[in-house]
């Protein structure tokens, strides 16, 4: 029960107390209600217990905890959402920024699909809504579950809330597929977001939302389905996922359908024959823009007809037949207060700008990257100058110029530091490189908490809680150095004399929840695992290549180990041979496995580990008679262009290689083959024509 003391008397002591049980008591409450469907409490009492812990909080914010239930209005955390694996993957766009960049992305279709430069490719274009993209699951024409994108691969089911939006059909009108996935856009026209704002500013909330966009997050992102109702969140639907039989043979019949079966597709949509009509009608909207009702931030283009899309495929997250054309960035001006130097965790020196804050397209900016300082040489920005920044989308802010006129006198260039601001080891910037590195390694503080930060975070490790705050306490505080120690860190607990749970800003329902989003860590897929280690040059792609081609953590490690030791023998001619990957990032993951503490580090984790799984093809393509195998493309195709074999082969599982080895599976020898059918037949590999190539890929 909770005490009755009036708020106003009652010590930090007990107030302290207080937050605790009512924490508890809430969401104990919360659990029986939203979990169970079962309330245990009347509505009244519920709200009292609320206001009684937002009154004692109001007079000792200091004594707030993290897992306050009033932390839990407003953006609920995500632990409340069950996961869903989306059937197929949500992916995002390219961007464009001007009008060359638009050509150029219909020059690289035409060349990809083998067209002639003036071949018609007629595109849709598209308003681009500022909101949150959802996927709508449809099966025997009802609605059955939605989720946020969320990594792109499993998302947040959110299936309650999105029924309360009058714009989602329940039920599609007509013939339907027995099962068809919907992508669309939750958002919010911008009158409503600013009524909505108003009536919150006058019932005396204290959080206002920044924009439409973060408005529509915030509102669908909701435990509660009645906060969400009380919403005016809208839907526009514009693309396709999962489809048990096809709905169209493009992307207009297919929007013409969309709104045949009850959707809102966005009216000014439109069918352009060309790329010359589609940039004008970029500019038209985008003078338009203005007068809008909802906020728009570009245009998408997307290939009109499917069978394309379906050839042009995607290139890592986002698919080569559509692109975003982003309005161009707002700009401010604002004084430039001093430039910063942070240090990232490969110990790059990367100097930034502190500048006034200034509000630039709706947010409040006060740092912006200055990219490295050749890049604040050759702009000669200094402490004191009035510059002009400007923001593109979620792009990080940048500093584009400085105003000669005003600066002042006194002004002095910016002088690189020679030794690093966190650790103080020499500073080195190699001649003709743009920058300069800690040569502190893990011994620098910084580098130490990035690459923990990039180790945990969303597309590495993905363990929820462990963001940039904590990593930083629990390094601090000396519970974690490493990858490993992450995974030591509950039974670092036992007979702790102090437990995370007794720390400040912890809790023990927070320090349990962390627990078990590390637990549930200990079985890992391989790509994940090597994107993770945080080696230069290894992204998410490179990462996912280097799982295929290697397959399992041990033949990897094996192999990167030898390539390490002698860097023109068999493992890396083999590396350096993979597509996509060349000799300089080759050298960089060279580089990695030569540092014994690395290797450490490495074992070290994975003796942690239950499992690193190996890896199962592009998309899980196990059953495909290519998956695993090396295979080459030499001499020129008839059907298809060699970029187009090379995609098709790698979203089949195959590994593409540049070179022809005793490891190659296949070389596929198009007219004209040179040298390289001469070496495999060599080395006796089977070479295939382009017919039998098709053929076994059972693509003719
Ligand atoms: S198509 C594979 N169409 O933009 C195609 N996206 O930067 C997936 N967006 O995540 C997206 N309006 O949230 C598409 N008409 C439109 C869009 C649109 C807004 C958003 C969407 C997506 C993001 C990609």
């Amino acid at each position: 029960m909770t005490s009755q003391i009036p708020v106003d008397q009652l010590s930090p002591a007990d107030a302290e107390a207080e937050l605790a049980r009512l924490a508890e008591e809430i969401a104990s409450h919360d659990r029986a209600y939203y979990q169970a469907d079962a309330p245990t409490v009347s509505d009244a009492a519920y709200d009292a217990l609320r206001q009684r812990n937002a009154a004692i909080e109001a007079r000792f914010p200091e004594l707030i905890r993290s897992d306050s239930p009033s932390r839990r209005v407003g953006a609920a955390p995500a632990e409340g959402f069950r996961k869903l694996r989306h059937a197929q993957p949500m992916l995002s766009l390219d961007n464009a920024f001007d009008d060359d960049d638009v050509r150029e992305f219909t020059a690289r279709l035409r060349r990809f699909l083998g067209l002639g430069s003036t071949a018609p490719v007629e595109l849709v274009a598209e308003p681009k809504i500022d909101g949150l993209s959802i996927s709508l699951r449809y099966e025997r024409g009802r609605f059955v579950t939605g989720a946020t994108r969320g990594d792109g691969t499993e998302g947040e089911e959110v299936t309650a809330n999105l029924l309360t939006l009058g714009d989602l059909p329940r039920t599609l009108t007509g013939a339907a597929p027995e099962v068809v996935e919907v992508r669309g856009e939750v958002y919010m026209m911008r009158a409503d977001f600013l009524q909505m704002n108003q009536a919150r500013a006058a019932a005396g909330e204290k959080t206002l939302f920044a924009n439409p966009r973060n408005a529509a997050a915030g509102s669908l992102r909701q435990l509660d389905p009645r906060i969400t109702a009380a919403r005016p969140l809208r839907l526009f639907a514009y693309a396709l996922g999962e489809v048990s039989q096809p709905v169209a043979a493009s992307h207009w019949e297919f929007l013409a359908r969309l709104r045949g079966w009850g959707f809102k597709v966005n009216e000014r949509a439109r069918l352009c024959s060309d790329v010359d009509e589609a940039l004008a009608f970029y500019h038209a909207i985008g003078d338009a823009r203005a007068e809008l009702p909802y906020d728009i931030d570009g245009v998408v283009y997307k290939v009109n007809r499917f069978d394309w899309q379906a050839r042009l495929g995607q290139v890592s997250r986002s698919p080569r037949w559509a692109i975003a054309h982003k309005f161009p960035a707002e700009q401010a001006q604002t004084r430039l207060e001093q430039i910063g130097i942070s240090v990232g965790r490969t110990g790059a020196l990367t100097p930034y700008a502190i500048l006034t804050p200034v509000t630039v397209g709706g947010v409040v900016v006060s740092r912006a990257t200055l990219h490295n300082e050749d890049e604040v040489a050759r702009k000669d920005f200094r402490a004191g100058d009035t510059v002009i920044i400007q923001r593109a989308g979620d792009v990080i802010p940048q500093v584009v110029a400085v105003i000669p006129d005003k600066r002042p006198a006194d002004a002095q260039p910016f002088v690189p530091p020679t030794t690093c601001p966190v650790c103080g080891s020499h500073a080195v910037k190699p001649e003709g490189e743009a920058i300069r590195r800690c040569t502190g390694g893990l011994t620098c503080d910084a580098q130490v908490v990035e690459r923990l930060i990039h180790f945990a975070s969303r597309n590495a490790f993905d363990i929820e809680g462990l963001g940039e705050k904590n990593v930083e306490f629990l390094y601090r505080s000396g519970r974690i150095g490493s990858p490993a120690d992450i995974f030591r860190l509950e039974a670092g607990e036992l007979g702790s004399l102090q437990p995370l749970r007794s720390q400040p800003g912890w809790g023990a329902r927070s320090a349990q929840k962390l627990f078990e989003a590390i637990r549930a860590r200990r079985v890992i897929a391989l790509n994940r695992f090597i994107y993770a280690l945080g080696i230069r040059q290894v992204g998410e792609a490179t990462a996912r290549l280097l799982a295929l081609n290697y397959h399992r953590l041990d033949n990897w490690r094996t192999a990167m180990q030898d390539a390490a030791a002698l860097r023109n023998g068999d493992a890396w001619n083999q590396l350096t041979a993979i597509d996509q990957i060349g000799p300089s990032v080759a050298g960089d993951i060279a580089d990695f496995f030569a540092e014994k503490h690395n290797l450490h580090a490495l074992d070290d984790l994975v003796a942690q580990l239950d499992r690193v799984e190996d890896f199962q093809g592009a998309s899980g393509q196990t059953g495909s008679p290519v998956a695993g195998k090396t295979v080459v493309f030499t001499g020129s195709l008839e059907t298809v262009t060699r970029d187009e074999a090379k995609a098709r082969a790698q979203a089949l599982g195959a590994k593409v290689a540049g070179s022809v080895s005793a490891k190659t599976d296949f070389v596929i020898a198009g007219t004209d083959a040179g040298s390289k059918l001469a070496k495999a037949r060599e080395l006796g590999v089977t070479v295939l024509s382009e017919q039998e190539w098709l053929t076994l890929i059972g693509a003719s």
